[in-house]
């Protein structure tokens, strides 16, 4: 038989595309120079019969069924302890599956985990594998959890090691149930010349751990960094060969963090989780639905309260808007926690539709509390904060807004519209401008509903 002769690809470090020959610009992100090789390791089954694509339909033992003789066994799922991160994973771990965790340093990716491992380690086999920290300093951060998990550090195994290969080899020996990877940027698989933390190394890492996980039916949490750039480069691209991507949202140093579900297949997308960092670890806040709310002493221009739904809960969130005059040309648009062409749209609407004009203005759009929201719910209340600012007139108290604005300048309705006035009359809110068609069929006490049905008529009210 004759050699398998050693193939090459070209993976781009920016986007992780690959490619079979060097260029010198990544035609998928256009980035220079970002392209380095990496040698494929020879497969097993022999190239002589012609293109490796071709040979390689000729091995394995398929297994074909009908899709109905497909037995689905009940897939179990393991409470963590921790509410909110129940939730997010949509009820609890599943077994084998592999989730990628996500976040800004110092967000708390090791916090969690952590504190996850010590409440499930007396129910099953557990291993902390850190590449980036010291045991000493694991150690400490164990030592700052909450009394109640001090106890508990007893049985919970860690171990220090970045390379892949030997961790997998560890863990086929030992076989924990759930292990925990932190992180995937300090691990190198042995196979590939990069650096730890280049694309394909995070990728051939990640491709292990998931075969593995697969294999023996034991959950992995991989924790990935996002980069400062917009986590191209980062994590993103594992994201389709993991079961669950979970992101740390909001800024290291507020108190609140919120966990998303960006992608599930064992739960709801876009669910969310929020958490309170304490001095004695991560407590979760199970109703969270108006901690992202300031108080303003008085009402000041540009600040609008709007009722998302993040997830299956209302959430309460205020928008703020400021819109300062540009001189000269190329003005400011700018958003925090909100979609950045959403607001091109919006202003746009408002010059066509509302005859407002801001084409001298820069216009800034935020969401306190470093929540985001993704919904186009945000629409209305963020038009109405604009205006708010603009003219510096302050909105009354005790206003809540929302609904989604369309090109033509209708309002068109939100899902769950009752729900989040339900949110919003709880909270005392006492008047709410919403689409008409999310008028509810019964009034609802102590709110007073005025319905919109185009941007004029909102614009109107003000
Ligand atoms: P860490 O979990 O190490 O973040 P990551 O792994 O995502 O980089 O750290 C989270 C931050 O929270 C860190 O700055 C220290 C702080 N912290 C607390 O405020 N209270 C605590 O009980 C712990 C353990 C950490
Ligand atoms: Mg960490």
């Amino acid at each position: 038989m004759a050699r398998a002769k050693e193939k090459s690809a070209y993976v781009c470090q920016e986007c992780g595309a690959d490619f079979p020959k060097w260029a010198g610009r990544c035609t998928e992100c256009n980035a220079w120079n970002s392209l380095t090789e990496i040698r494929l390791p020879s497969t097993a089954t022999s190239h002589t019969t012609g293109p490796a694509g071709v040979s390689g339909y000729a091995g394995g033992n398929p297994q074909i069924t009908l899709l109905s003789e497909v037995r689905i066994s009940e897939t179990p799922r393991e409470t963590t302890g921790l509410d909110e991160l129940d939730r997010v994973l949509g009820g609890g771990l599943v077994e084998g599956s592999v989730i990628l965790i996500g976040g800004d340093p110092g967000i708390g990716k090791s916090t969690l985990l952590l504190q996850t491992l010590l409440l499930l380690q007396s129910r099953m086999p557990c291993l902390y594998v850190t590449g980036e920290e010291s045991l000493q300093q694991v150690a400490l951060r164990a030592q700052r959890l909450d009394a109640d998990m001090q106890g508990k550090q007893g049985q919970l195994t860690l171990m220090s090691e970045t390379s892949v290969e030997a961790i997998l080899a560890h863990c086929a020996r030992q076989l924990p149930r759930l292990l925990v990877v932190d992180s995937i940027q300090t691990l190198h698989t042995e196979g590939l010349t990069a650096a730890p933390g280049s694309v394909s190394q995070l990728r051939e890492g990640t491709a292990q751990l998931v075969r593995f996980a697969k294999r023996h039916e034991v959950t992995i949490f991989i924790v990935g960094h996002v980069t400062k750039e917009g986590a191209l480069a980062g994590p993103r691209v594992l994201e389709h060969m993991v079961d669950t991507v979970l992101y740390f949202e909001g800024d290291p140093g507020a108190r609140f963090r919120v966990i998303r579900a960006v992608k599930n297949r064992f739960g709801a997308a876009n669910e969310i989780g929020v958490f309170a960092m304490t001095d004695r670890g991560l407590k979760p806040v199970s109703n969270p639905s108006a901690i992202f709310l300031s108080r303003h002493e008085q009402p000041v221009p540009g600040s609008v309260i709007t009722v998302t739904r993040e997830g299956t809960r209302p959430l309460l969130v205020e928008v703020q808007a400021l819109v300062a005059e540009h001189p000269g040309g190329n003005p400011k648009r700018l958003t925090v926690g909100l979609d950045q062409n959403r607001l091109a749209m919006l202003l746009a609407v408002l010059h066509r539709h509302g005859q407002i004009a801001l084409y001298d203005q820069d216009v800034f759009l935020n969401v306190v509390g470093g929540v985001r929201v993704t919904e186009t719910a945000a629409d209305l209340p963020s038009l109405i904060a604009i205006l708010s600012s603009f003219r510096d007139r302050p909105l009354p108290d005790g206003l809540i807004v929302f609904g989604e604005v369309g090109l033509a300048g209708e309002i068109r309705p939100v899902t769950g519209g009752q729900e989040r006035l339900f949110e919003a009359a709880k909270h005392g809110f006492t008047h709410a401008i919403v689409p008409k068609a999310n008028l509810p069929a019964r009034p609802i006490e102590g709110l007073s509903i005025t319905a919109v049905s185009h941007i004029n008529q909102a614009l109107d009210l003000l």
